[in-house]
């Protein structure tokens, strides 16, 4: 299965792509961890990308279409993947279609998590990353169990990610109105599409998720 997931940054695309990852055994394909991971490994296309990240501004097309033309050719994406923040702008979206047009694919469907903007300060906010393994809390909805120690790789290094200040926050959504959201009618249109609704708890998503899916 190939699955799209779309919605606003703090929608929890992140979290329930771990779990369906986890679950399914399909690879999670971030383009925003892996533009992190450019960075901290100091390659050109990290120091280039964090210019734009840091502002909350979209990293150009061309970029991150080439990392998502080379990440869907791995052996392990041979039997599906999850596309998390991918497409994020109709051009994108249309690289993609031509990828898998390429390759005789093409999308299962497009999970739209819709969620309003005061709820994803509030999430963006309050998140905190592991820097060791990437698993992902917010310090009222998603505590640790044992305080300031990730549950899964006993790490201790549970940071807010860079973006994640106030004005980088505001400035990301309205990227995403602009930039993004376009791409509901897109996908509501060429492929199907369901809505979750993302202000539910983390396991009403999880649960609405799966429900989804089963029937695709
Ligand atoms: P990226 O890393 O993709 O960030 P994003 O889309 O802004 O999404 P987030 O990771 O912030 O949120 P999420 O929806 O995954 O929510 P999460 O599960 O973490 O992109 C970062 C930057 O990289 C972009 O700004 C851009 O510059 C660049 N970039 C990336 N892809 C690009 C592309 N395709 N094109 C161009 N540029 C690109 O959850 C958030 C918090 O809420 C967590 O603390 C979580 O614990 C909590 N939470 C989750 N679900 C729930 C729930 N149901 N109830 C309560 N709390 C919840």
């Amino acid at each position: 299965m190939i699955i799209v997931l779309l919605g606003p940054p703090g929608s929890g695309k992140g979290t329930q792509a771990k779990v369906l990852s986890e679950k399914k055994g399909w690879p999670q394909l971030s383009t925003g961890d892996m533009l992190r991971g450019a960075i901290s490994q100091g390659t050109k296309l990290g120091l280039e990308a964090k210019t734009f990240m840091d502002k909350g501004e979209l990293v150009p097309d061309s970029v991150v279409i080439g990392l998502i033309q080379e990440r869907t050719s791995a052996t392990d994406c041979q039997n599906g993947y999850i596309l998390d923040g991918f497409p994020r702008t109709i051009a994108q979206a249309q690289a993609l279609d031509e990828l898998l047009l390429s390759q005789n694919k093409k999308i299962s469907g497009c999970l739209y998590f819709k969620i309003d903007d005061q709820n994803l300060v509030t999430r963006l906010s309050g998140r905190r990353t592991c820097l060791d393994c990437g698993a992902m809390y917010h310090i009222t909805a998603h505590l640790p169990q044992k305080e300031g120690v990730c549950d899964s790789c006993k790490g201790s290094q549970l940071v807010q990610r860079d973006d994640d200040q106030p004005e980088v926050i505001q400035n990301r959504l309205k990227v995403y109105h602009d930039q993004t959201s376009p791409l509901v009618d897109y996908y509501d249109q060429n492929s199907e599409m369901v809505t979750i609704d993302a202000s539910l708890t983390l396991e009403e998503v999880k649960n609405a998720v799966w429900d989804k899916l089963g029937s695709w």
